[in-house]
């Protein structure tokens, strides 16, 4: 005869003993799915050593503990039964993505990135409605970035980034309305930039061909954007001051496109910005150096190079002491540039950067900032038709 508490431990033994089993039930449909998953991938690929070489299908996925099969590349809900986020190593994987990967609809996080997947992004995907965050960034994923995509409304962070992407950016893409990352960076999208996202902290999409000007209803709402970072693309047009404006802006890179010009209210005293780096080199704008950026009272960095800026160097660039680099190499500006940026032998300028290749007199050839020499004489002449400046 058993005593009570003797039959309470038997009774926990046969628990136990059948725990790993009922805690690691994953579901079928999940199974399947994984397996068409890893059956898209040429074999050649995976390396036993790798993740995917750990996905062994002849015990069950979310079975813990994991010490011979589905090592890693996976993790499961806590009760064992579903696929939440698969985030494969960087193991030289080609393949493709098969559009049954939608059957895990658990799915929280994907992430294959720096691989070698190849195709199109499948119209499936966009049936994971709590997919938080998506990254195929640096594989050779071709084809559109799918419309339907707006349809992902759980997502966080989408990182598309080193692929070889085209096509328009589809103009559903302010659907995406927890997106708060995107980077689509060095694809080959082309077209305008569309309505985006209103809950962006950071867009990147760097070196691509987008082109036409910057307008304010892309950015429309966007009152928490920090960092744009859009430079090599093929915009156009003037950047209005609506821009400079937007309330969480604290860095912008538009180096390297065809931008004509910047236009920038005077702030009023006393206006708060946290705006510290600002990026327009390598563009095509004309006019004066836009002063009105000294009044955005923490830049720390301003590059304005290769442009065709005229006219001098303010004093108020020198005086406003938070600008420590300060690049204006590259323009048609003229004049002296202000005494307080050559604080004599042994001093360290207030600012690094260089006025080089300008049309400037007077330019210390000693300090670095007058590096490289400036223009020809001929040159400044002919785009100031003879006139004398400054
Ligand atoms: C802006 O982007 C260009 C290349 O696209 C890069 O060379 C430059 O350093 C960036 N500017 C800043 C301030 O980081
Ligand atoms: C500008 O962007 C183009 C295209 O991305 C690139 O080939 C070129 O090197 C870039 N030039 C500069 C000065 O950054």
């Amino acid at each position: 005869m058993l005593k009570p508490h003797h039959r309470l431990h038997l009774h926990l033994f046969f628990l136990f003993l059948h725990l790993p089993f009922s805690l690691s039930a994953t579901s079928p449909a999940d199974i399947a799915a994984l397996k068409s998953f890893k059956a898209a991938i040429d074999p050649s690929t995976i390396r036993p050593s790798s993740c995917l070489g750990s996905w062994d299908f002849s015990s069950d996925p979310c079975l813990t503990p994991r010490t011979t099969h589905f090592i890693c590349g996976l993790t499961c809900s806590p009760d064992s039964t579903r696929v939440v986020s698969i985030t494969l190593d960087s193991a030289g994987y080609s393949g493709t993505l098969t559009p049954l990967v939608s059957k895990l609809t658990q799915l929280v996080l994907l992430d294959l990135g720096q691989n070698s997947f190849h195709g199109t992004i499948p119209l499936s995907l966009s049936s994971l409605s709590l997919l938080q965050s998506l990254s195929l960034r640096y594989n050779s994923f071709s084809g559109p970035l799918p419309s339907s995509i707006a349809t992902l409304t759980s997502l966080q962070d989408l990182d598309l980034s080193g692929n070889l992407l085209s096509g328009p950016l589809p103009n559903t893409l302010f659907s995406l309305s927890h997106l708060t990352r995107l980077d689509l960076s060095f694809n080959k999208f082309s077209g305008n930039l569309p309505k985006l996202p209103p809950n962006l902290l950071e867009i990147a999409i760097k070196a691509n061909s987008l082109s036409g000007p910057i307008v304010k209803t892309s950015f429309i709402g966007l009152t928490r954007l920090e960092t744009v970072e859009l430079s090599a693309n093929s915009f156009t047009g003037v950047l209005q001051s609506w821009f400079f404006q937007l309330p969480g802006l604290q860095q912008i890179n538009l180096s390297n496109n065809s931008l004509s010009g910047v236009e920038i209210w005077k702030p009023n005293r006393g206006y708060s910005s946290g705006l510290v780096a600002v990026d327009l080199g390598f563009n095509k704008i004309e006019g004066y150096l836009p002063v009105s950026l000294l009044g955005f009272p923490a830049l720390a960095s301003l590059s304005l190079r290769y442009n065709r800026l005229r006219g001098t160097i303010p004093l108020e660039l020198c005086k406003k002491g938070t600008i420590k680099r300060l690049y204006l190499d590259g323009n048609y500006l003229t004049g002296t540039p202000p005494a307080g940026f050559f604080p004599g032998v042994g001093k360290e300028s207030p600012v690094a950067g260089s006025f080089g290749d300008n049309c400037l007199r007077g330019c210390p050839p000693k300090s670095q900032l007058c590096l490289p020499s400036q223009k020809p004489m001929s040159v400044c002449k002919q785009v100031y038709g003879g006139k004398r400046h400054g």
